[in-house]
């Protein structure tokens, strides 16, 4: 389904993506697994409501087996991803078993989405633990423990390599103040653990130092892993923007995601030097899969950081904006949230306020 009108041309955007001369831009989607459809039309309905200037390049992901004998991603997604350079990607099940990658992992290695963003923000309507929560995680997503270099030494021992190098943490990094000046944020928090380890994480966090140095007026402070977890429960408004290696940040987006309503709310952003992929982080959902049950928020609010990405500021708002006052009324949630709608009530609801302005 395409959502198309003609407008002028955008500028060059950060992403590089191909552009139209009618400023149509094209877009990876990736349906994925479970609810990954039903959520991916979801978001297609609101877009094309709100007029949003896309058109979706649609791929399946379900991993065929490669040459090596491992099963991967298909070439023609890995072809669509590079001609966009820009995507948005529904959940996806990775089988457990001998042969079988990540195919979330196999992406992020693909296209070197060296950054994950998460945003967690308190939104009206949805009850947590605190109403003041504003934090954006930002994750490096190519090393650390995920690195994959496992190995038996002897029997009964096994060793993992948690490899982290200057080059991927000063990008990061810089990633992490470019992205705190951009959005106005005050401050960048660096989490580490290297009081223990020395090395590894004593040279990711010399990294965010020197990056520091550039950006004197943004504060930097470094904090311990274990302390920023503490302190994240009991005060998440101590915290703005927060940089760390790739395990603690998985960890730590979801702890966030936690203190403002769960998985099925929370969007987030890989982002390349050579392109940017927007996905929900939950995953395939299947028990309730096919039951217009799921709600599509996650992946919606990943395809409005999406859309400001390519500078599609004002059906960003608009979108946003929309979904924003549908969670706060709360009439048509979806059971996750404690209410009785189905995923295609809650999208009707937001298409209907797309174009009615608050009062
Ligand atoms: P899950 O996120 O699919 O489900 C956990 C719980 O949250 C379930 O109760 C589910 O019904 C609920 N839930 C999740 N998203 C929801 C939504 N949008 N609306 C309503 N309820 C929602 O996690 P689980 O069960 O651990 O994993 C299931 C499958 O998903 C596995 O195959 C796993 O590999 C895959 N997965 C994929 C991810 C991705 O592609 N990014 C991330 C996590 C898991």
């Amino acid at each position: 389904m395409a959502a198309r009108i003609i407008r002028k041309i955008v500028p060059v955007s950060r992403s590089g993506a191909a552009q139209y001369s009618s400023g149509v831009r094209k877009v990876t989607l990736i349906p994925g697994h479970g609810i990954g459809p039903e959520i991916t039309v979801a978001v297609q309905k609101i877009f094309e409501a709100a007029k949003v200037p896309i058109e979706w390049d649609e791929v399946d992901v379900t991993a065929v087996r490669g040459p090596d004998g491992k099963m991967g991603i298909p070439q023609k997604a890995i072809d669509s991803v590079n001609a966009n350079k820009i995507g948005l990607k529904g959940p996806l099940m990775t089988p457990v078993g001998k042969g079988y990658r990540s195919l979330n992992l196999a992406l992020r290695k693909e296209f070197d989405l060296y950054a994950n963003v998460r945003p967690c923000k308190s939104m009206e309507g949805i009850k947590t633990l605190y109403d003041n929560v504003d934090v954006v995680t930002i994750r490096e997503n190519t090393e650390g423990e995920y690195s994959g270099i496992e190995h038996e030494i002897v029997d009964g021992v096994v060793q993992s390599i948690k490899l982290i190098t200057e080059e991927a943490s000063m990008r990061v990094a810089e990633f992490a103040f470019v992205f705190a000046k951009e959005n106005k944020r005050k401050k960048v928090t660096a989490v580490h653990k290297a009081n223990i380890m020395r090395m590894s994480d004593g040279l990711f966090l010399r990294c965010c130092r020197d990056v520091a140095t550039k950006y004197p007026d943004i504060k930097f402070e470094e904090r311990y892993l274990d302390t920023v977890c503490l302190n994240m429960v009991q005060d998440p408004a101590k915290f703005d923007v927060l940089v760390m290696p790739n395990l603690y940040g998985d960890i730590m987006s979801d702890l966030c995601s936690g203190l403002v309503g769960g998985l099925g709310l929370t969007p987030s952003g890989n982002i390349g030097k050579n392109g940017a992929l927007f996905e929900s982080v939950h995953g395939t959902a299947p028990a309730i899969a096919g039951k217009d049950l799921a709600n599509p928020t996650a992946l919606l609010l990943s395809g409005v950081m999406m859309l400001r990405h390519l500078n599609l500021h004002n059906e960003a708002q608009k979108i946003q904006q929309a979904c924003f006052r549908v969670l706060r009324e709360g009439r048509v949630l979806t059971p996750d949230l404690g209410g009785n709608g189905t995923c295609s009530g809650f999208t009707a609801e937001i298409i209907k306020y797309l174009d009615e302005p608050e009062h």
